[in-house]
């Protein structure tokens, strides 16, 4: 389908198939909005798929925020970006007829959706976070009350300290998000298992 000009460059796929609910892609740092379009069509199946590119370069590297160094978030910009995206994610539902979607973000990806679903609790009908980190040092108070979020952290990520989504996985539940945090034998790249344990959490999401 020929992408109407909405806010981000991005690509949409219909869905092929009643059921799973549409797929926010977002994609880590260098990537761009074709890079996750396999991961959304093996976790979800038939569903829905959007996936903006990122509007910040990063030595030519498309990010959806700007950082100070590696881990170390320019928070303003953050906020800023996370209100733009989710703006974006309002045009395309209207644009495409969606309803609210799960977001599925690797990286600098589920970093944005981490700060979404903080600041914009409504954006999203539950997330998958690969390799996230806390997006905020300090986070306001917020509401997600049973929102599903499943959080994938490796074990041996140089770029995400355990400690960070750990302290993620609390402040989401804390928040009333049902969140399950699940630590993998890996590093910060994706690895099988993401694939498998994204694919069964979005299957029993999907059967409601
Ligand atoms: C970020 O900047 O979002 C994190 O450092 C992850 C990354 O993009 O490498």
């Amino acid at each position: 389908m020929s992408a109407p000009a909405l806010s981000f460059v991005h690509r949409f796929e219909p869905a092929v198939r009643p059921g799973p609910p549409p797929v926010l892609l977002l994609h880590g740092t260098g990537g761009d909005e074709t890079d996750l379009i396999p991961l959304g069509r093996t976790v979800a199946p038939g569903a829905a798929l959007l996936s903006p590119r990122g509007k910040v370069l990063e030595g030519g590297m498309p990010r959806f925020f700007r950082r100070l160094a590696e881990g170390v978030f320019d928070e303003d910009d953050l906020r800023r970006r996370a209100d733009e995206l989710a703006g974006f994610v309002d045009q395309a539902r209207k644009a495409y007829g969606l309803s609210a979607p799960v977001a599925l973000g690797f990286s600098n990806g589920a970093n944005i959706a981490a700060a979404m679903l903080l600041l914009r609790p409504d954006a999203f009908a539950g997330a998958i976070l690969i390799r996230a980190m806390e997006p905020f040092r300090e986070a306001s108070p917020v509401r997600l009350p049973g929102t599903p979020v499943l959080i994938l952290s490796g074990s041996a990520d140089p770029i995400v300290p355990i400690d960070n989504p750990k302290r993620l996985a609390a402040t989401l539940a804390a928040a009333g998000a049902a969140v399950e945090h699940e630590i993998l034998p890996g590093g910060h790249a994706l690895i099988q298992a993401d694939l498998v344990r994204s694919r069964a959490w979005m299957d029993r999401l999907a059967a409601g």
